[in-house]
């Protein structure tokens, strides 16, 4: 009762009184009550806080001397108080560090905190305090070591009487209000180890005598409106780890005695007005870890010295007007720690290093607004945790290389303004975190590959202003995220997707594509499909009823016809070549009933759109020695009864042409990552020139933007894959004879050596692409080259393009530094001369094994019992002396190096010599 009593007095008394209370009343206990009674507490962080205690030693926040049991620290950081500080602190006689930061604090500062004889640490940090720092508050700061007011609304000038604290260690006054020039007296602090003023108003220079600063640690301006050259006596700061002057109105020549200040980890000189070649000596620096230049007016090129410089973490020489080539010292791959480089908008020239990628931890890299010229390296491809890659506005030329999709960290990557030409490739759909992709103005051609539809992050598209062509891929509606896309000033085709974003997608990021269609280019898609169709009478959710949804209204598709391809020609001959306009089926007649659509087929109603409406026909090319009749209007149909198969190309159907011409039509699936139309033509028809016995012919082809069809010869006995593997019923071993297997052996090798003569490589060479004749028996390979109708031959690509043809993937598909050759080919031989011999597949899952063929016969021949391996359905009827030879061929032919193996000539040379025996046989034996 009677402490309640005195609390009161004191509370009514105390502001008239210039002295604490009596020595009743000096008691720590009190204090903090009177404190508590000033504050708010809404969070009831006080209420162990009670005045019936005779000590205040266990209430939260207070720490007490043991001994004396006097507080002498209060951490209430965080507590949610709001309200005055009152004089209640001012009790606490034993006080060392009083903090009181991130707490809701108002009204200004009392002078009389540093009259506490014993504080040291005074924090009050993130508050709302106000008016202006007392200039007595300095004139008593007796053994203050730490102070901050960091983060409050404190205003006025820095109080001159700074200078009087000798003990001063730390200063921390950044994002208040301050104004006016930093006091000079603040030199004079020699203990100061940390200054840090940054976001306020401070101006005018930086005072003489910094140099006295001998203990600075850390020094930051930033964000100020200070002015004037760096006095170049901050290169005596010797243990200054930190300088941040960044974000003020520093002019004149960056200190050369900078260099001398070695400790140095963090030197930001960005957002001012430096100017002046970089001095060399920042070369000296070999702890720099962050070195931010950015925005200044610095020139000439940036010092070799800065090899030195190996800690570097982050450096950002942007926005200035260094000139020179790119500093090839950053790009030898010294720099392991560099995880952001900025060299944007200055005046660079030259190539970017080919060996760029060595810097394997780039995250950030920014080379935009610079005169670069040449390609885009690959080995950008390298960089595997990159998240922003930026080379726009340049004069960079070449494509954009295939391998800038392996990074599944990248979130931008910006092109834009350059010279780029070639496709967009597809491998960016590896790209899985991509949200920004800019692309525009460049000279970019083909599709947009219907993969960036599976860049479920894209938000922010710009591909306007390339040569971009063909249909746009419908699923893009499916991109949940989008906010921009832009496709201007392309030559895309036809309707634009439904759905999503593109129902709102503003006119102007679709102008200046004459041949789209669609409600936001107001023009109304005509009723005619863009493109000869193979309409898979299952299929749900694909391209093909997606581009016919439209036109059936939402109905599911009612056509039960077993589908089918109506090209219509109409012929044009030139200089060998027979090339015909395909039309396209009427959209009345696809909606038309199934009987009415059988019989229509012969008809002529649906071929009565005129010829030469490009954008809605295409291409058909058959080379020479075809029929004439083909070219008097012919038309086949591709039936889906008459699928032969599939590969990891496309399906392949069987048609008949009107002069009951047997033909395959293969529909080719990666239609998106074929090249342009140019030099798809180019490598097809340096296929079809293929002409030999144990090779499928290539007849010519069938080209739109979306739709590539390659028309074959057409092989009547089916692929060796069936006639191994799928014996007719009955059997349940494969009846081929060992000399029909010596055959079909002799006669791959012949068709493999005849390709590689002609410098193709075959790429996918495996059972199911080797043909047999049913009349000659003899084989024939099938399905080659189609590799090269891929965008770039990307190992990638092409592994999971021929991943089906598991077990004949020569090893070094998966090995990036070494070529692939024409060797892999005759890997992949060696594998089929086992299959064909043992009857096995080249990878056989049984219950709980997997069985990988070559290194069974392997381990057999080593252990000398080979003959177990040769296929059961040959009972005995082989000559050993044959088998065993052919099956070490395989072996050899399947060396993990490529050098080891042989090649196809001599293959058929040694296969030769073992169908008749002769002295030169002995090695293989
Ligand atoms: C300060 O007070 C405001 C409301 O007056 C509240 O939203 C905020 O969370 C408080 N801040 C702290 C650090 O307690
Ligand atoms: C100064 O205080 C602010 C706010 O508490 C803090 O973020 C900053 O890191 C401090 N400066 C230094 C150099 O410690
Ligand atoms: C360099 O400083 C500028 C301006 O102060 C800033 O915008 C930029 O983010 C900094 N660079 C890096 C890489 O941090
Ligand atoms: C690269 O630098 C340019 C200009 O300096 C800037 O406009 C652009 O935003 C930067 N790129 C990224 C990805 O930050
Ligand atoms: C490109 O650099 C020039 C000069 O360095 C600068 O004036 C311009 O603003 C920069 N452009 C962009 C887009 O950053
Ligand atoms: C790219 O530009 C360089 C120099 O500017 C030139 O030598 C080279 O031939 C160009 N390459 C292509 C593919 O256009
Ligand atoms: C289509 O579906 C039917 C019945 O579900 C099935 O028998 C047929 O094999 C399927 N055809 C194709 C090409 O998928």
């Amino acid at each position: 009762m009677m402490r309640l009593f005195i609390l009161f007095c004191f509370f009514s008394l105390s502001p008239l009184l210039a002295e604490p209370l009596s020595m009743s009343l000096n008691d720590d206990v009190l204090g903090l009550i009177v404190f508590k009674s000033d504050v708010q507490d809404p969070m009831g962080k006080l209420a162990s806080w009670n005045e019936d205690d005779d000590s205040a030693c266990r209430w939260a926040g207070v720490k007490c001397n043991p001994t004396s049991n006097q507080v002498v620290e209060l951490n209430l950081d965080g507590f949610s108080l709001s309200g005055r500080l009152g004089r209640g602190l001012l009790q606490l006689k034993s006080l060392s560090k009083l903090s009181l930061a991130q707490n809701n604090l108002t009204g200004s500062i009392n002078a009389n905190f540093a009259r506490l004889d014993n504080l040291m640490i005074l924090d009050l940090s993130e508050n709302g305090l106000s008016g202006s720092i007392p200039d007595e508050f300095f004139q008593q700061c007796g053994s203050l070591k730490s102070l901050s007011f960091a983060s409050n609304k404190l205003s006025g000038e820095i109080p001159k009487s700074l200078g009087l604290c000798p003990s001063l260690a730390s200063l921390n006054l950044s994002s208040n209000q301050l104004s006016g020039p930093l006091p000079e007296g603040i030199s004079s602090i020699s203990a100061l180890r940390v200054l840090d003023l940054s976001r306020n108003g401070l101006e005018d220079k930086i005072p003489e005598g910094i140099e006295s600063m001998k203990n600075l640690r850390v020094l930051s301006l930033k964000g100020n409106q200070m002015s004037g050259a760096v006095p170049g006596g901050i290169g005596s700061c010797l243990l200054l780890r930190s300088i941040d002057l960044s974000e003020n109105s520093f002019s004149g020549e960056i200190p050369e005695s900078m260099g001398e200040v070695r400790a140095l980890e963090t030197l930001d000189l960005s957002a001012n007005a430096f100017s002046g070649k970089l001095p060399s000596s920042i070369g000296n620096l070999v702890s720099l870890k962050v070195l931010n230049l950015s925005g200044n007016s610095l020139s000439g090129p940036l010092p070799g010295l800065l090899s030195n410089c190996k800690s570097l973490q982050v450096a950002d020489f942007s926005r200035n007007s260094f000139t020179g080539g790119l500093p090839d010292w950053i790009f030898k791959g010294k720099f392991q720690e560099l995880q952001a480089l900025d060299l944007s908008s200055n005046f660079f020239s030259g190539q970017i290093p080919t060996n760029i990628g060595d810097l394997s931890g780039m995250q950030f890299l920014n080379l935009s607004n610079n005169s670069l010229v040449g390609s885009v390296p690959e080995s950008v491809g390298l960089f595997k945790e990159i998240v922003a890659l930026d080379l726009s506005d340049n004069k960079l030329n070449g494509s954009i290389p295939s391998e800038v999709g392996g990074a599944g960290s990248l979130k931008e990557l910006r092109l834009q303004n350059n010279e780029l030409a070639g496709n967009i490739p597809v491998s960016m759909d590896k790209c899985s975190s991509l949200t920004t992709l800019l692309l525009s103005h460049n000279y970019l051609t083909g599709p947009i590959p219907s993969s960036m539809s599976r860049l479920g992050n894209l938000q922010i598209v710009d591909l306007s202003y390339n040569n971009l062509s063909g249909a746009l891929p419908k699923q893009l509606a499916n991109l949940a995220h989008l906010l921009t896309f832009n496709i201007s000033h392309n030559q895309l085709q036809g309707q634009l997707p439904l759905g999503g974003f593109f129902n709102t997608i503003a006119p102007a990021s679709v102008d200046g594509n004459p041949s789209l269609c669609g409600a936001s280019v107001n023009r109304s898609c005509p009723g005619v499909l863009p493109k000869p169709i193979v309409l898979n009478p299952n299929s749900t959710g694909d391209t093909v009823s997606g581009s016919l949804s439209p036109l059936l209204g939402h109905k599911k598709i009612i056509l039960s016809i077993s589908a089918l391809i109506a090209i219509g020609a109409a012929a044009m001959i030139v200089i060998g070549i027979i090339a015909i306009t395909v039309l396209n089926l009427r959209v009345q007649y696809i909606s038309a009933s199934r009987s009415a659509a059988a019989h229509a087929l012969s008809g002529d109603e649906y071929f009565s759109e005129s010829p030469g409406t490009d954008a809605n026909s295409g291409k058909l090319v058959m080379f020479s020695s075809v029929d004439p009749d083909f070219s008097t209007g012919a038309h086949a149909l591709l039936n889906k009864d008459c699928e032969l198969g599939r590969g990891g190309f496309g399906a392949v159907y069987r048609t008949i042409l009107q002069d009951d011409h047997p033909v395959a039509i293969k529909k080719l699936t990666v239609s998106s990552l074929v090249k342009s139309q140019d030099d798809f033509e180019r490598e097809v028809k340096k296929l079809g020139k293929v002409r030999h016995p144990n090779i499928v012919s290539i007849e010519g082809y069938y080209w739109t933007p979306s739709l590539q069809l390659l028309i074959s010869e057409f092989v009547s006995g089916g692929s060796l894959y069936k006639h191994l593997h799928e014996p007719s019923a009955g059997d349940s071993k494969s009846s081929i004879s060992w000399n029909d297997r010596f055959n079909i052996i002799l006669g791959t090798a012949k068709g493999l050596a005849h390709l590689h003569q002609m410098n193709i490589i075959h790429y996918n060479i495996k059972s199911s692409n080797v043909l047999i004749d049913s009349s000659s028996g003899e084989p024939k390979v099938a399905d080659f080259g189609l590799a090269r109708l891929l965008p770039m031959l990307d190992r990638y690509v092409l592994s999971s393009k021929i991943q089906s043809a598991l077990g004949y993937m020569a090893p070094e598909f998966a090995c990036r530094t070494v070529k692939i050759t024409e060797k892999c080919d005759v890997y992949g031989f060696g594998v089929l001369v086992l299959e064909i011999v043992a009857g096995k597949r080249p990878v056989e899952y049984m219950e709980d094994d997997v069985v990988v063929l070559c290194e069974t016969v392997r381990g057999a021949l080593e252990d000398g019992r080979v003959e177990e391996c040769v296929d059961g359905g040959l009972k005995c009827s082989y000559p050993p002396e044959e088998a065993i030879p052919v099956m070490k061929l395989g072996l050899i032919c399947t060396s993990q190096v490529p050098s080891n193996r042989p090649d196809m000539a001599e293959v058929v040379k040694i296969l030769e010599l073992i169908r008749c025996p002769s002295e030169g046989m002995d090695e293989l034996v």
